[in-house]
């Protein structure tokens, strides 16, 4: 009897707890002490999903579960193995976000972020930390791969597709970095200065789209500040925009790391601190206890939160399986990787092979290749299917001389031993990663080469890359090619041509490289990217025609580095030329005579401004290697002459037919750039507002794409007044198979300016 006295009273008073539902969540808020609200706003160690980066942290006597939070943009990252089981819980790894916006195709990305959003609610993470979705401001950014592109607009829809695709099972995103997270280096202290108009125009835009297009459950605020404020305490960027502006109804979360501010980020908006810690939950009750911190605003923050945790499936007791159809994953993996692989170069159509050919396979990451990045970014995928499996399923004959040395090199320390004919090369930035190390590409001996050319019928050539988050890229033999790579491209080449044999080179690379120096020499170049778990395979696909590729370039590759505006403030190694000269550079820091990387640099000056892709190559002529938008097929595509109408808003809507002329079947990605009058501001030569895909055309088949662009995403920001506003005038529309491949044009009037004024924000202190 006097035991069942306390239980009945504690079974009372849990019932007089409130339980948290979709329908009284002001109730459980007011219900909350000051420590259970601190706590909901930090994250805490979750229990519940091996290896899942984060989550927020129960409150059991409300009937508060934790939710789980997981990276990352190609994937879901988990562990794959647990203690005490002989289950697995192996994620597919998907295409990077690169090669996402390379297939310039909405619906196909929106069909695999079902997949991947399954397997989120299949292994019972209720967010996946993706897309990531800065801007491709430079090509040294070691996380590029994980974002789309040098362009806002292609960036934003193609991270709304993602969020769409995820959000449709239930499970939600976090669209990341927000923003300004452009560098590696010194992410979590650097300081990016940029001019507003940047900031609107490009490095917000895609955001702008992301939200406004896809309601994000989540976005995540980057390390770095901006204009002097971190963006996680930045009140301007967190709510005076995101919320006040787009109408942002989700959460904010800090990206993974502490600040000392914590209080000033409530403040900001930003919801969640992640991970979080105890030191957090206690500077914000103290700032509560001593009126530094209005508890209203605490409120605020702790009922957004309240309001994601009921949409999520662990609070809906969602029964889920652990057994998603990676089978299936995998097979949409491989088909969906050839929309975004880049056919640069296919020389007299040497492509598609017209039966697999034997073959010298040369390039280390051909025997060990690269599916995605490292970091959060990477995937504990069930394997990797290397791009000599892929071949020989497809049934090319691999030759067995040159792949032994690959083979024997592999074993790194006994290589020596082995007598195999080669000499050490040069180290890489990227390199083949073998095992743990990343193993440097090999130098192969001229008569290892030329040996090579009676046995086979051509040869393919794989040059790999490799980065992550962390660090930046290097402009040598990681931008550039290293020595060893340049031989083996000239000394294959010159082997094989001089026996009328093909040449293929392979690019299985996540971001980037220099391309003008050598690519006359190879018969074919196909810009694989780093496309999946299924690479091999993919890359046979495409080399046999089961695939067209119709990918096509998210970004401009230039003929050098230096030609890239932002170049000159980009903060890493200075090129050999400048080094020797002894120059300044690169923001007044310098690697003098060595190439010395730059720490504490805690600051980059965007002094470029709109000078970023195309916008600058295109506007100022620039010659470029690749130009932004190319990609080849195996077919070719004529496109009709374009319509346009516009509507009494200012909507308006572009009408082109496209024709397949060849004789495969293909898809072509249409792309509607707009030339805006005079009188305006000053603006790049052309910009990109929208664009399309066709179908799968079979030879003679036509299709009438149709796009739409608001008279709002026609504006440019006018910084003196805080207003996006458009000209009246004459408009070009410029519909084009890439920038520099205009196929036609047409006019139309806006008969009227317009404006949308903006609160003043993130102003350069
Ligand atoms: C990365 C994020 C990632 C997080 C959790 C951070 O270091 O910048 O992109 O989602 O870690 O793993």
């Amino acid at each position: 009897m006097t035991l069942v006295v306390p239980l009945l009273a504690a079974f009372a008073s849990a019932q007089s707890q409130p339980q948290l539902s979709k329908d009284n969540i002001d109730e459980v808020l007011e219900a909350m002490t000051l420590q259970e609200k601190a706590t909901l706003a930090v994250g805490g160690r979750q229990s519940l999903v091996a290896g899942a980066a984060g989550g927020t942290q129960a409150i059991p006597r409300l009937g508060i579960p934790q939710t789980v939070l997981a990276d990352g943009p190609a994937g879901l990252r988990i562990d794959p193995t647990r203690r005490g089981t002989d289950n697995t819980y192996y994620c597919t790894g998907f295409p990077v976000g690169t090669v996402m916006a390379c297939t310039w195709n909405v619906e196909l990305v929106e069909e695999m972020t079902k997949a991947m959003g399954n397997e989120v609610l299949e292994y019972g993470t209720d967010v996946i930390l993706g897309p990531g979705m800065n801007l491709h401001r430079n090509p040294l950014c070691g996380r590029n791969f994980e974002y789309f592109s040098e362009d806002p607009v292609l960036s934003g829809k193609i991270s709304s597709a993602f969020v769409r695709g995820i959000q449709s099972q239930g499970v939600g995103v976090s669209v990341k970095h927000f923003a300004f997270n452009d560098q590696e280096i010194n992410r979590m202290e650097n300081d990016a200065q940029i001019g507003v108009r940047a900031i609107r125009e490009l490095y917000l835009k895609n955001f702008e789209i992301a939200v406004r297009e896809s309601a994000p459950w989540t976005i995540m605020s980057s390390y770095n500040k901006v204009n002097g404020t971190y963006t996680q305490q930045s009140h301007d960027l967190l709510t005076t925009i995101l919320r006040d502006e787009w109408g942002y109804e989700g959460i904010v979360m800090t990206d993974w790391g502490n600040k000392e501010g914590t209080v000033k980020a409530v403040q900001a908006g930003n919801d969640l601190m992640e991970p979080g810690n105890a030191s957090e939950t206690q500077r914000i009750v103290a700032a509560v206890q001593d009126g530094t911190l209005s508890e209203e605003d605490l409120n605020r923050n702790v009922r957004r939160i309240l309001e994601y945790i009921v949409k999520t499936p662990r609070f809906n007791g969602y029964k889920y399986s652990g057994k998603p159809d990676l089978e299936a994953h995998a097979e949409l993996v491989r088909k969906a990787a050839a929309e975004g692989m880049v056919l640069l170069k296919n020389g007299e159509h040497v492509l598609p092979f017209e039966q697999a050919p034997r073959i010298a396979l040369f390039g280390l990451n051909a025997y060990k290749s690269i599916a995605g990045g490292t970091g959060s970014g990477n995937v504990n995928k069930p394997y990797v299917r290397h791009i000599s499996e892929g071949l020989e399923a497809g049934g090319f004959q691999i030759d067995k001389t040159v792949a032994n040395i690959y083979a024997t090199y592999r074993d790194y320390q006994n290589a020596e031993n082995a007598g195999a004919s080669f000499l050490p090369g040069q180290a890489l930035g990227g390199g083949a990663t073998f095992g743990e190390g990343i193993v440097p590409e090999m130098a192969i001996r001229q008569e290892v080469v030329n040996n090579s050319v009676s046995r086979n019928d051509a040869a393919v050539i794989v040059i790999g890359r490799n980065a992550g988050e962390g660090d930046d890229r290097v402009l040598e033999a990681d931008f550039e090619l290293a020595q060893c790579e340049r031989d083996l491209i000239a000394n294959v080449c010159n082997a094989y041509h001089k026996a009328g044999k093909k040449v293929i080179v392979v690019l299985n690379v996540g971001g980037v490289i220099e391309t003008a120096s050598w690519k006359s020499q190879p018969d074919a170049i196909l810009l694989a990217w780093t496309p999946g778990q299924e690479v091999g395979n993919s890359v046979a696909d495409v080399l046999l025609g089961k695939s067209n590729p119709s990918g096509k370039l998210s970004m401009t590759f230039p003929q050098n580095y230096l030609d890239i505006p932002s170049s000159a403030n980009f903060p890493y190694y200075k090129p050999q030329a400048q080094r020797n000269a002894g120059g300044g550079g690169f923001g007044g820091f310098g690697g003098f005579g060595q190439p010395a990387k730059i720490r504490n640099y805690d600051y980059t000056k965007y002094d470029e401004g709109l000078n970023v892709g195309y916008r600058y190559f295109n506007t100022k002529k620039v010659e470029v290697s690749y130009p932004f938008g190319f990609g080849l097929s195996y077919t070719t595509f004529q496109y009709g002459k374009p319509s346009v109408k516009v509507n009494g808003d200012g909507m308006v809507t572009v009408t082109v037919s496209v024709k397949n002329t060849g004789n495969v079947s293909g898809k072509e990605a249409v792309q509607v750039y707009i030339s805006a009058p005079a009188g305006g501001l000053e603006k790049p030569a052309c910009e990109l507002k929208a664009f399309a895909k066709t179908g799968l055309l079979e030879p003679g088949q036509s299709q009438t794409l149709t796009m739409k662009i608001p008279a709002y995403d026609l504006a440019s920001f006018n910084d003196s007044v805080s207003a996006w506003e458009t000209a009246a005038g004459q408009y070009t529309v410029l519909v084009g198979a890439s920038v520099e491949d205009i196929r036609g044009t047409v006019t139309f009037k806006q008969g009227k300016a317009r404006s949308w004024k903006v609160t003043p924000a993130l102003l350069p202190e």
